[in-house]
């Protein structure tokens, strides 16, 4: 059985985690908006990720007998100016994520929660993968500049993504 204030963290996860495939979604609809179809697939891809991150949490709070509460998703910005500065967001926002992730497995330690701490560990390496992968693209980004033939290739690049088993 879970206890009140870990039900209650873990609640607010889901939501950050629905917020994460909203923003991802939003980025993907912007990149699409520009033709830039390699990257909106990416960006669909990840969106999907959090999806499976939200289910992860809630089957998990309905294993331990808990109660999950869904909360309304924030409005994600719609815009960006440039494929970077869209890319420099999703890395933030993945840096934010990890600090959250963190302060679950500390409230989880406090509250000498076991089994959500396993469960956590998941997420912190998830984590370590989410942000190596961002900052990646952000560096190439840096690295292409202004020059249109290497966004176009990074653009075919990020649109060979697919699926794979380890994801979610
Ligand atoms: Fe679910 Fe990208 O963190």
């Amino acid at each position: 059985m879970l206890n009140e204030k870990i039900e209650k963290a873990l609640n607010d996860q889901i939501n950050e985690e629905l917020y994460s495939y909203y923003i991802y979604l939003s980025m993907g609809a912007y990149f699409n908006a520009e033709s830039f179809d390699g990257f909106a697939n990416w960006m669909e891809l990840q969106a999907q990720e959090e999806q499976e991150h939200a289910m992860r949490l809630f089957r998990y709070v309905n294993d331990r007998g808990g109660r999950v509460k869904l909360q309304a998703i924030e409005e994600p910005k719609t815009d960006w100016n440039s494929p970077l500065d869209a890319f420099e967001d999703a890395f933030d926002h993945e840096q934010y994520i990890t600090g959250k992730i963190n302060d679950l497995v500390d409230l989880a330690e406090e509250e000498n929660d076991k089994a959500t701490l396993q469960m956590l560990d998941w997420f912190i390496e998830e984590q370590v993968e989410e942000e190596a992968t961002t900052e990646a693209i952000v560096d190439k980004l840096n690295m292409v500049g202004s020059s249109g033939s290497g966004m176009l290739a990074l653009d075919r690049e990020l649109g060979s993504r697919q699926v794979t088993d380890e994801e979610g």
